[in-house]
């Protein structure tokens, strides 16, 4: 069966045809209008959404199917103790295709272990996002005319901001592509982003400052800081008000810099920006829609081919090590075996295969 639950299952290529069938939709949406006719999708939000929700399910009506689903945990039977892969399963036996977002890590990817149809992650906790990925490639695509030779800056919450780690792992893949990550300490990438960066010869720096690097940037991301994900509301407090992006502070800019957010925005990018030629968001957000359309498009034709992913030859372990991560699913929910893989031989380092935290030694 094939899913998307991590941006790098699809390859260059992949995306390529993605972004091509999702500018032939918004050339030709009448086209597409009956592709889905009796398919349904159903989306499974155990987290609050109002974006990646309702463009899925505008997707499916776009392409004529149907769309069933919840938009809380309380309102599924998760909320009397049902476990992931047996919420998949039930899924699995009315709908044609689920979009599933959950606040612990890994959950998506545990959903698809037991899935029969296709499983999209749209969302967990603060490590994926690859459809929201899609839509930021779309937008730069559309707004660059290529994914090469582009600084991207991305500013404020590098460490919980799940888009931001499958954004720069998508984007890492493209030639001469720098990264200025622009954070707190407290908020820095996560090391599984890091580790990507530093064995591929990326180049990247940490700043501080957002004006520091505003006149080398193609594109600034900017990020909410993701309050729901942070141990302490005090912690919360003393960074939320870490980076705001005002007119003033664009007078370095580029003309023709892109202006992303994945959005929700609280106050980090003022309103009076929304007006500026350089700001995308509100584009991107459209463009959501198209590129979901082509998704789902894709993994119903997969699963009607029988195509499966090959499995990469990965040396794991069962029970060694334990997660250490609070928000992964092997701590929110019981008999989830600890399987850890190994990423790098020289140093003998594992991670999680459900969040990719890193195994410690001393566990
Ligand atoms: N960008 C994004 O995921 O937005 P929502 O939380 O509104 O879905």
């Amino acid at each position: 069966m094939r899913h998307l639950i991590d941006i790098l299952e699809l390859t260059t290529g992949e995306i390529e045809e993605l972004i091509n069938v999702a500018e032939d939709i918004i050339g030709n949406p009448k086209s597409y209008s009956e592709k889905c006719r009796g398919k349904k999708l159903a989306t499974l939000f155990f987290e609050p959404s109002t974006r990646t929700r309702l463009s899925f399910e505008a997707a499916m009506y776009e392409l004529g199917g149907n769309v069933l689903g919840f938009s809380e945990a309380k309102n599924s039977s998760a909320a009397k103790g049902e476990c992931i892969s047996d919420t998949a399963r039930t899924v699995s036996c009315y709908a044609d295709i689920i979009a599933m977002r959950h606040p612990v890590e890994g959950a998506p990817y545990v959903a698809s272990l037991k899935s029969d149809i296709p499983i999209i992650n749209a969302g967990d906790g603060g490590h994926n996002h690859p459809t929201q990925t899609l839509t930021d490639l779309l937008t730069i695509h559309r707004e660059k005319g290529t994914f090469e030779n582009l600084t991207i800056g991305l500013c404020g919450d590098l460490k919980y901001g799940r888009t931001v780690h499958s954004l720069i792992l998508a984007m890492s893949r493209y030639k001469n592509v720098k990264f200025v990550l622009i954070s707190p300490d407290e908020l820095t990438i996560p090391s599984y982003v890091k580790d990507v960066l530093e064995s591929k010869n990326i180049e990247h720096k940490y700043i501080k400052d957002l004006e520091d690097a505003m006149g080398e940037l193609d594109v600034l991301y900017m990020t909410r800081v993701q309050r729901e994900r942070f141990k302490t509301e005090e912690e919360y407090e003393r960074l939320k008000n870490c980076y705001i992006l005002t007119v003033d502070k664009l007078k370095n800019a580029k003309d023709d810099l892109s202006i992303m957010h994945p959005l929700p925005r609280v106050n980090e990018i003022s309103h009076e920006i929304d007006d500026d030629k350089r700001a995308c968001y509100f584009k991107q957000m459209l463009y959501g829609k198209y590129i979901r359309m082509a998704l789902i498009l894709k993994l119903l034709e997969a699963k009607e081919n029988g195509e499966v992913i090959k499995e990469k030859d990965v040396k794991t372990v069962k029970n060694v090590y334990k997660c250490k991560n609070r928000r992964c699913i092997t701590n929110n929910e019981e008999g989830i075996e600890n399987i850890f893989k190994l990423v790098d031989e020289k140093t003998d380092l594992y991670r999680c295969i459900y969040c990719e935290a890193r195994a410690k030694k001393d566990q």
